[in-house]
């Protein structure tokens, strides 16, 4: 498959123990295929396998079984051919704290074996795009959180890799060093690089990926556009926000929608169903609510969070009040 960036059919990978019980199923049988030029989020909760299938595609770490091709390249069979084509940004870092950030990606730039001359090059090119052209003196260690993000992706890409792996790239980041690795992941792109990002956070891959796989307990459970994966839930929804949190029964007996597919936050006064109709459903909920003498201080029409689709999709349903 040319186009591919990145092929798994049916990997699997167990950690663990002499006993049956210290036995942990990390890869139950994954499939991915991740097109070349794109970026594809692998999005899942905690342990669901996330870094275990970085580790086997960068090849640190052997699949069981199953086959894993990336670049084209077979990362059991082929792994030297692979690790030529690919740049990794870990879950943890790796920079070096006294050094400045320039001081930092010439010496991974040498350990990646470029000359002394080109790895300057090459540092300063790189802090340039990454917005750090500034701050290249300055010690690792009076870098912000974002910063020091931004430099572990310059340093991810010091041998230009035709495959990136961002695994959880803002985990612990606060919003604005979020934003700042967003916009630099963004960059990548225009670039030709394909990036496989594995987060926590729906609101990530939804801004970020092109394609996004769900997975969880080892496998993909649903795979396609934001937009797909959205739609799968059954479509738009509908927030009204009452004024008296009292009412919220009544509201909801009101909705022409089953009750089991209407949530409730009692704190917030909120309630959030499903529409099958976009353009009359506003106008109709908002006539029944005023029919019913129920005040109504906010109805929007909304598409659904990742995280309704997450927990759909997980068999987890209806958050309910
Ligand atoms: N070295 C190991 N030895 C034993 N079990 C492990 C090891 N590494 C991971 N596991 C287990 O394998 C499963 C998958 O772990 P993995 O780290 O791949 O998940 P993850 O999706 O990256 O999670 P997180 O979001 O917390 O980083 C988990 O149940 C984890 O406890
Ligand atoms: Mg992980």
């Amino acid at each position: 498959m040319a186009d591919m960036a990145i092929s798994v059919e049916g990997a699997h990978k167990t950690y663990g123990g002499k006993k049956a019980k210290d036995v942990k199923k990390a890869l139950d049988g994954l499939d991915l295929r991740v097109v070349r030029g794109t970026v594809h989020g692998v999005l899942g909760p905690n342990g669901a396998g996330k870094t275990t299938l970085v580790r086997v595609l960068a090849t640190l770490l052997r699949p069981d079984s199953g086959r894993v091709e990336v670049a084209g390249y077979d990362v059991v069979t082929e792994a030297r051919a692979v690790r030529f084509r690919i740049g990794l940004l870990g879950q943890h870092a790796a920079l070096d704290e006294e050094l400045g950030g320039r001081q930092n990606l010439e010496m991974f730039a040498r350990l990646h074996h470029l000359g002394a001359r080109h790895a300057r090059v090459r540092a300063d090119e790189l802090l340039e795009r990454f917005d750090l052209g500034d701050t290249g003196r300055k010690p690792v260690r009076a870098y912000s959180g974002g910063m020091r993000r931004r430099l572990d992706l310059a340093a991810s890409l010091v041998t230009d890799p035709e495959i990136l792996f961002l695994d959880e790239p803002t985990t612990g980041l606060d919003p604005r060093g979020r934003a700042e690795v967003w916009s630099a992941v963004r960059s990548l792109v225009g670039g030709g690089t394909t990036v496989l990002l594995t987060t926590q956070y729906l609101e990530e891959a939804d801004q970020l990926a092109g394609r996004i796989s769900v997975v969880d307990r080892g496998r993909v459970i649903a795979d396609g556009t934001p937009d797909e994966l959205k739609s799968r839930t059954g479509g738009d929804r509908i927030d009204v926000v009452l004024r008296d949190a009292g009412q919220l029964g009544a509201a909801v007996a009101l909705l022409p929608v089953p009750e089991s597919g209407v949530s409730v936050d009692v704190d917030r006064r909120l309630l959030s169903a499903p529409v099958t109709d976009r353009m009359t459903a506003l106008s109709g909920v908002v006539r029944a609510l005023e029919e019913a003498g129920i005040d109504a201080e906010d109805v929007a029409l909304r598409r659904p969070t990742l995280d309704e689709v997450f927990l759909h999709l997980t068999g987890a349903g209806e958050v309910a009040a």
